[in-house]
Order: structure tokens, then sequence, then C-alpha cells
């Protein structure tokens, strides 16, 4: 399990991340969610100790990261696939790994296996291997030390969607195992196929948390009709919520009491089917766009 507690980290005047709390809890695949600048990658290098909190604290299994003697058996670590050295094999950066952990040798042919790399690719340079191949060299490198927890910075990030379905199975196998993952990723539907739970920031903050199928059925309904302020109307006189979308509502209620009310006014619908996640989808898009906003703000100020 990994506990963050009201973790903070500051650099100069700015806050990265701002009393950020949530658990990553065993035998779960919780996935990390933002876009970018969020802070994704600051509290996860906080989580490993390559930069301290300014406040806060971090536990993995009980323990902060510091503490743990031989960090790689007890915690897989995959910050960034392309800081790997260009000029090695996978096979000798494996090598390395397996060295330092001080682990048996039969563990790099074993480890290379696991994670689909031929022997012909782990004999070449990685300066040579595309982005998926590099990220499946980093997902080894985490595993070899078979330890329980994973910390995972956007590891589907260059993965085809063959790749990203591989990896879901593997992730989901190492959880099922007992293990606990944390993965970050600033794309919804990368990280809504491969997470049990979601934890999602924005600006440093935690905006929402919860199981995956929670936060996706409080989605409410999707429905589609000629006559949007008829059915808008008649919904609102049973005191239900709508948001406008294109050609029609966003609904926070079910299928049924929809599909009722608009029986009873009299329209005829085009679509009327769960939302699944669209609500997740506009939050994160709201927050996508406040971050760009932000941006071109902070970029106009620096020129
Ligand atoms: N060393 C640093 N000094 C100053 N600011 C930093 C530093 N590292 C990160 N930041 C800032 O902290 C914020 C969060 O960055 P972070 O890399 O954690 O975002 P992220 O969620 O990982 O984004 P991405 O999806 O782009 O990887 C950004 O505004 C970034 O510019
Ligand atoms: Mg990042």
């Amino acid at each position: 399990m990994i506990s963050v507690e009201s973790l903070t980290k500051q650099y100069g005047p700015f806050t990265a991340v701002d009393h950020v709390s949530f658990t990553a809890e065993t035998g779960r695949v919780t996935g990390f969610l933002g876009p970018n600048g969020a802070g994704k990658s600051t509290t996860m290098r906080v989580m490993v100790g390559l930069t301290p909190a300014s406040s806060g604290r971090v536990t993995v299994s009980g323990r902060s990261y510091r503490e743990l003697v031989n960090p790689g058996l007890e915690v897989g670590v995959l910050l960034d696939a392309s800081a790997q050295h260009a000029g090695r094999t996978g096979r000798e950066i494996l090598t390395i790994a397996q060295q330092t952990m001080g682990l048996p040798r039969a563990r790099v042919a074993e480890t290379l296996a696991r994670v689909g790399l031929t022997e012909d690719e782990a004999a070449r340079r990685v300066r040579d291997y595309s982005l998926g191949m590099r990220q499946r060299l980093g997902l080894a490198t985490a595993l070899i030390g078979e330890p329980e927890v994973l910390i995972l910075d956007e590891p589907a990030n260059g993965l085809d969607p063959a790749g990203i379905r591989w990896m879901r199975d593997l992730l989901r196998g190492f959880a099922d195992a007992g293990g606990t993952v944390l993965l970050s990723s600033h794309l919804l539907h990368e990280i809504e196929v491969i997470a049990d739970d979601l934890v999602v920031i924005g600006q440093g903050k935690i905006v929402a948390q919860g199981s995956k199928s929670e936060l996706l059925a409080a989605a409410g309904t999707l429905v589609r009709t000629a006559d949007v302020d008829r059915l808008a109307r008649a919904l609102h006189e049973a005191s239900v919520v709508t948001s406008p979308i294109d050609g029609g509502l966003r609904v926070d209620a079910d299928p049924e009491l929809v599909g009722e009310t608009a029986h009873r006014a009299g329209v005829v619908l085009r679509e009327l089917r769960p939302a699944d996640g669209a609500g997740l989808e506009e939050m994160f898009l709201e927050l996508t766009a406040l971050t760009s906003r932000d941006d071109t703000a902070r970029e106009g100020a620096a020129a």
C-alpha cells in the first residue's frame, strides 16, 4: 500500500503539489490522472525520494522510501523511460539492475521474457529502441527485483493499443497476486482501460478520487432529441438536474427515469444511454482547458 498524506511541494513561490492525500491499495491498480503540469511526476519523484517534500509525507508499505535498504526489492520504479543510457543495450541495463540488487543472473532473461523483449531486441542499443520498447525495458527494470509495489510514471506513453492491453494484463496480474500499482497518465481513456481506482489531480490539487466504477456511475445519462427544450422542462419539473450537450442533455438520473419522463412529455428520443464517464471526461476537459489557459497567461507574462 502507498499512503500519501497532505503532501506539498513548492518550487520557490510556486506550489506544484498542494496538500495531496490519497492511498493506493494493495491488490488494486490505481491510476493517477491529470493534465500536463498537474503535478503527477513531482508527486512521484517525492514518493521515491528523488526530491524532498516541502511538507507532508509518503509511506510505502508503512515506511518512507529512504528507509528502504534495497529499495528495488520492495518498490519498482519507472519514472522516465527515455532517461535510460542510450549507448547500452537493453540486456546490459537490466544486468546492471540485477547486479545492483544482488539478484540471481537468470532473472535477466526471465524478466526480458516477461515484458516481451526478444533476445535480438535485448542485444540492441537503447538509442535504437522505439518508445514502446523503452517502456518495456523500463518496466523490466521496475519488475526485476520482484517488488510488491510499482510506481510508474506514464508507462503506457508510446504504446500502441495492443501494447496498452498487454500492459493492462501484466499490471492486472501483478495486482491480483497481491501487489500495489500506482501509474500516472495524462490520458483519461488510457487510464480508464488499465486502472481500478482513480485519483485525479489538477493544478497540484486532488479534484476527484474513488473507484473507476463509482466515478463512471456518477456520470448519469446521455439523451439526444430534436426537442431538447421540452425534455429539459419536463425533467426540471421532475426536479432532475440537466446540463446541455451537443444535440441533447446530460442528466443526473438513470436512463429509465429519463425515458419515462420523455414518454410522458411526448418527446421522441434519438439516443438514450448511460453517460459512462462523460461526466469524468467533462471534468477532465475543464481541468485541461484551465491548465492550458494558465500556461498561455504565464507565457504571455514572461514575454
Ligand atoms: N524543478 C522544478 N522547478 C520548478 N518548477 C517545477 C520543477 N519541476 C516541476 N515544476 C513545475 O511543477 C508543475 C508540475 O509538474 P509535473 O512535472 O509534476 O507535472 P505532470 O503532472 O507530471 O505533467 P506531465 O503530464 O506534463 O508530465 C509544473 O508547473 C512544472 O513546471
Ligand atoms: Mg509528468
